[in-house]
């Protein structure tokens, strides 16, 4: 473990959230106050997050009286995290897994083998602050004969070898050795340390999936994978080697036998465009419909100390639902251990086709003594799983539709091992939704793409058929929504405080704003690390300007992110995505939210730049680790807790990047092109779960253009989907740093007036480019223009913001 005092910064004298909510003291960046349970919350989840994979000849949990000897140098220079602004906190501590291996009573470990690594370690340090995007994807092994390892084969039972691997922000996985693949000497490592040992346990530390293929080749008694589990990584893999917690991650994403088998492979990582090609099938979506035989771990998938047994099983449906019960029961007589219950849907294909398996439901039990049983309830409501019609196939074009047929309800304990345990019949097509078309593929972009379809013999084919691309005129739809504006009265005196206090009506305040204030409410303070906010901030929003200040408009902290919050001072580093989402378990991700709300309230952050929720679309995204899964219930669902966790006492989420921010490379550029029916069955479904489950009050674009557009000038994504088919009403935000361009409907209207006018209200930090302090005056330029942005636009941006504000105002304020 290091403690930053170790690292020469002193141990800050802030001991309590009171002395520091009541501003008697100030953050130094040498404090270290995180809430109290923060270090056990994180511990707890980092635990419940890793996935046991293989456990042979009852390797697990570790058998205290053996003495383990551990390799690999990632035991001391362990990823608790990823790259960027997912992973770039300071935590007071962290520990890394030998230390927190030694650390455990009960536990030897083979002190010889442990102290020639810390050596080697300390001779070969690895670069603490590498350049921005130039982060090392693993470090270099030592060296270690197989002499030495026979050697240490005698004076340990088992053996425990560490692989770790990260990957980040403008940072993909490669496709080479030390990243996807392991390197020469890891291979001859795990070669000779299961050769020489009477146990050996892999502990693959990494935010990414990797290749596991050799997982079969070598004799290995147990494999786990460890997501990475930010500061109390160490002590949380050490709990459930030992048992402390029982196994019981499940995996968030599929595991192919081998990167050429996932769907994406050959339309990823392309620096101008991808074609999402795969369309609805991504992940297990692909794999149970068209290649199960090439999935090595199936999504879901994951392993117990103990076995479980589900049964009176009961299914109730009616018309469109079905609610399933089972009893769960720990069946083995010496652990306990929870299991994650998930539950299925297998359309019948229509015309339009559909994956062979949607997950629908899911439900995780506590954890059950030997013995020990929970009935548990998983509902399933078949519009969650309705397909969408772009194409017009069903004769509904642009509706969700269930299509006639028989829907089977599956019920299980990974997709693969899920069977039928009842079915809802529909007689005839009904309409879940209509809906209009938004963000379709251009018609210049074409492409075909993968579809499902019943063949001659009555099982499942692959087909290709072209994607339906955009008839809908966009002009016409904007001019339909523009708004009118409110009669300006200049300054009458009312504040934010007399809003916030009932004493006013928002509009009425609205109506107060000149051009400057409006406009001021439009964009950032212009730069990171604003002074307006906590040192480190990513920005701040809100009240910009002194004239709104004096009115009462708070200026509004923003920070990264998914991982803790990121600043100056030391702030607690959180399980990463992935390993929260493997955890399966909501409610302990917001328990673990709410706490870095409080967080937040002491150490100045007002939004929290969180959760990070793109599809996990392919293995190789950098930026994977803080995602949470391939699946969108999931997605939403862990999206939704992390929301309200974050929100529950005023502050503001901001989940991102909306939408199909699905690579690094060239990221501020390249074109996603997907149809508008995977975008809404995939990859707008989790947001829209978690617009629905969690209310955010703030949602930021992604760099990326989807379907020819960049969203943080997407009428369609912002305007069209998510405020006016899901209710939306927080405040939208960019990604940091913008790309001109000019609206091509309304060529008056270029950069911040063409992003007014799609509906996305801040431009964050502020400035057009990285090193400027200013904006760039286009939204007061249209504004006098002809055919330029109108007042009622910066009006409604305005309210939005204020908004957000609002509820980091006090009545009395
Ligand atoms: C990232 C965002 C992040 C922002 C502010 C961008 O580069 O894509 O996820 O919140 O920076 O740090």
């Amino acid at each position: 473990m290091f403690r930053v005092s170790e690292r020469g910064a002193g141990i800050g004298d802030v001991t309590s959230a009171d002395q520091l909510a009541q501003g008697r003291v100030r953050l130094r960046s040498s404090d270290t106050w995180i809430p109290e349970a923060m270090g056990e919350a994180c511990r707890r989840a980092a635990a419940e997050g890793v996935v046991l994979l293989k456990n042979e000849n009852a390797a697990l949990p570790l058998d205290g009286s053996a003495t383990i000897a551990v390799f690999g140098r990632v035991q001391q220079d362990y990823f608790a995290v990823g790259y960027g602004s997912g992973g770039d906190v300071r935590p007071p501590y962290q520990w890394n897994l030998i230390d927190a291996l030694r650390d455990r009573d009960g536990l030897q470990v083979d002190a010889e083998l442990a102290e020639r690594y810390a050596a080697w370690c300390a001779e070969h340090p690895v670069d603490p602050e590498p350049e921005w995007g130039t982060w090392p994807r693993s470090h270099p092994e030592m060296p270690l004969g197989a002499e030495e390892i026979a050697a240490a084969a005698e004076r340990a039972g088992t053996a425990l070898v560490v692989v770790g691997r990260a990957a980040g922000e403008a940072r993909e996985q490669a496709l080479e050795p030390g990243s996807f693949y392991l390197t020469e000497d890891e291979r001859s490592l795990l070669a000779h340390v299961s050769e020489a040992f009477e146990r050996t346990v892999v502990v693959v530390d990494t935010g990414n999936v990797i290749d596991l293929a050799w997982t079969r080749e070598h004799d290995l008694d147990a494999v786990l994978v460890a997501w990475q589990g930010g500061m109390e990584s160490g002590r949380a893999v050490v709990d459930v080697l030992t048992g402390a917690v029982p196994a019981q991650g499940r995996l968030t994403a599929t595991i192919a036998e081998s990167y050429a088998r996932y769907p994406s492979a050959g339309h990823f990582g392309g620096p101008d465009a991808n074609e999402y090609v795969e369309d609805v099938y991504v992940g297990y979506r692909y794999f149970e419909t068209f290649a199960p035989e090439h999935v090595l771990f199936p999504f879901g998938f994951g392993l117990s100390y103990t076995t479980f047994a589900v049964d009176d099983v009961s299914v109730v449906t009616d018309a469109t639902t079905a609610v399933v019960h089972a009893t769960v029961t720990n069946v083995g007589s010496e652990h306990a251990g929870a299991e994650v219950l998930q539950a299925y849907v297998r359309a019948p294909h229509g015309v339009l086709g559909r994956p062979r398996r949607q997950l629908a439901a899911f439900a995780k039990t506590r954890e059950l003594a030997p013995g020990e049983s929970q009935r548990l309830v998983l509902r399933v409501a078949l519009e969650d799983v309705a397909a969408y019609d772009d194409a017009g196939a069903t004769g509904h074009r642009s509706a969700s539709v269930l299509e006639a047929g028989r829907y089977e309800i599956l019920l299980g304990t990974d997709v693969r091992a899920a069977s039928v345990v009842g079915a809802v019949e529909i007689e005839s097509l009904q309409v879940v939704r209509r809906l209009s078309e938004a963000a379709a593929v251009r018609p210049e972009h074409a492409f075909d793409r993968l579809v499902a379809r019943t063949g001659d013999d009555g099982t499942t084919v692959a087909d290709k058929a072209a994607v339906p691309t955009a008839t809908v005129p966009r002009r016409e739809r904007v001019l339909a929504g523009l708004p009118a504006a409110i009669a300006r009265t200049g300054d009458v005196g009312i504040t934010l405080g007399d809003v916030a206090g009932g004493r006013a009506e928002l509009d009425a305040f609205v109506a107060q704003l000149d051009d400057d204030e409006l406009e001021a409410l439009t964009r950032g303070d212009f730069t990171m690390d604003s002074a307006l906010g906590a040192a480190g901030n990513a920005g701040a929003l809100g009240g910009t300007s002194r004239s709104l200040r004096d009115k009462g408009v708070r200026a509004l902290t923003t920070t990264d992110g998914p991982a803790g919050i990121r600043l100056a001072t030391h702030t607690a580093l959180l399980p990463c995505g992935t390993a929260l989402a493997s955890t399966w378990n909501p409610e302990l991700v917001e328990r673990l939210n709410a706490l870095l709300a409080d967080e937040m309230a002491v150490k100045g952050s007002d939004v929290l730049l969180s959760p990070g929720m793109n599809i996990q679309r392919d293995p190789l995204c950098g930026r994977n680790f803080e995602y949470f899964s391939e699946d969108p219930l999931l997605t939403g669902r862990m999206a939704a807790a992390t929301v309200r966790g974050i929100q529950h006492a005023g502050l503001a989420a901001c989940p991102k990047h909306f939408a199909a921010n699905n690579q690094e490379t060239n990221r501020e550029y390249n074109d996603s092109r997907v149809s508008e029916r995977a975008l809404r069955e995939i990859y707008l479904r989790g947001f829209e779960i978690c617009v629905a489950e969690a209310a955010p009050r703030t949602v930021m674009t992604s760099y990326n253009k989807i379907n020819g557009v960049w969203g943080h000038y997407h009428h369609d994504l912002v305007t069209t989907v998510l405020r006016g088919e899901w209710g939306f009403t927080g405040a939208v935000m960019t990604d940091w740093w913008l790309r001109e361009a000019v609206d091509p409907d309304f060529p008056a209207l270029t950069n911040d007036a063409y992003r007014v006018r799609a509906g996305v209200d801040v431009n964050m930090p502020g400035a057009w480019r990285r090193e400027d302090r200013h904006g760039d005056g286009s939204l007061l330029a249209s504004l006098a223009a002809p055919e330029g942005i109108t007042l009622g636009e910066l009006q409604r941006t305005a309210r939005h913001v204020l908004r957000l504000v609002l509820s980091r105002v006090p009545a009395d304020g």
